[in-house]
């Protein structure tokens, strides 16, 4: 078989994936809709992981577990890298074979108050690279999209990173992040004290896939956060690059969804001149 023919072969095969999950996707967005409208916060059944910020619920649950089902039915051979099972104590491996990386509720901190902007995170990433990639608010119904070579898309509409390439001029995205180790606080404060005054504007809203959304829709030019997990970033990182952008290491390196570590921009001048102004923080890998 020629290079081209497995090409299209793959191709065919990642739109028969991506149809497949993309409706899962779509359907246990409306489930989790339902549950937080018709949920008081008080009866949210919220429990703590790492620490009393760390948090999961049982919408949590259930969205990965309805995911990893219907996928496995369809494709039984596929891996899965899902919070919620890692949290649990199950396996954070990546390998060269098709691996679906869910996070069935990023932004759960903001699902427990009512703060409408959290999503369903979902990449597949093959021979180690995302092919990929769903990140699904299903409150504000913006539905983000990314395949390998295809472009990016919100609602169906292809979106691109701004052009900006100036620190002064660059609206940053950052969060402080589901851990209160006092060691990595204190990088927060410090990134924060340098950066504020040399950036245009700063914006947390609590959900690390959608803050890679923005930066994908041009809306913001940077986010970077230390101690994130793979299935907070590796939707995100597709659609960054589809959409024109950056993802590196915030040391300036390369890469690495498993390094729980990310910086991704619109161009790469503005992701190495904010990564030249960041202090560092290497939490224990995924
Ligand atoms: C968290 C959110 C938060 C980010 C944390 C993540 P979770 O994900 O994305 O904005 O700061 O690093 O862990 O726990 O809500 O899935
Ligand atoms: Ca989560």
């Amino acid at each position: 078989m020629s290079q081209q023919d497995d090409a299209t072969k793959e191709s065919a095969i990642l739109d028969e994936y991506y149809d497949y999950v993309f409706s899962i996707v779509q359907r246990c967005g409306e489930v989790n809709c339902q549950i937080s409208k018709s949920t008081n916060l008080e009866d949210m059944d919220v429990e703590f992981k790492s620490c009393d910020v760390d948090l999961v619920t049982a919408v949590d649950q259930l969205v990965e577990k309805t995911l990893i089902t219907e996928i496995t039915k369809k494709y039984p051979e596929h891996k899965f890298i899902g919070e919620e099972t890692v949290s649990g104590g199950g396996e954070c491996v990546l390998t060269d074979e098709p691996t679906w990386i869910i996070d069935p509720i990023d932004g759960t901190m903001n699902f427990v108050h009512g703060f409408p902007h959290y999503g369903i995170s979902v990449a597949l990433f093959m021979n180690k690279e995302p092919k990929i990639a769903f990140v699904y608010n299903p409150r504000l119904g913006q539905m983000f999209t990314a395949r390998k070579g295809k472009g990016a898309f919100l609602n169906e509409q292809q979106i691109f990173v701004s052009k900006e390439t100036s620190m002064s001029k660059a609206l940053v995205m950052s969060e402080a992040g589901t851990s209160r180790d006092p060691d990595k606080l204190k990088v927060v404060f410090e990134n924060l004290i340098n950066l504020i005054p040399k950036i245009h504007g700063l914006r947390t809203l609590g959900c690390a896939a959608l803050n890679m959304c923005m930066v994908a829709l041009g809306g913001a030019d940077v986010n970077y956060e230390f101690g994130i997990h793979a299935w907070d970033i590796a939707a995100g990182q597709l659609l960054v690059q589809e959409a024109g952008g950056v993802c590196i290491d915030p040391s300036g390196g390369s890469f690495d969804v498993l390094s729980r570590r990310v910086l991704c921009a619109s161009t790469m001048t503005l992701a190495l001149e904010i990564a030249s102004n960041l202090s560092q923080y290497y939490p224990p890998r995924d």
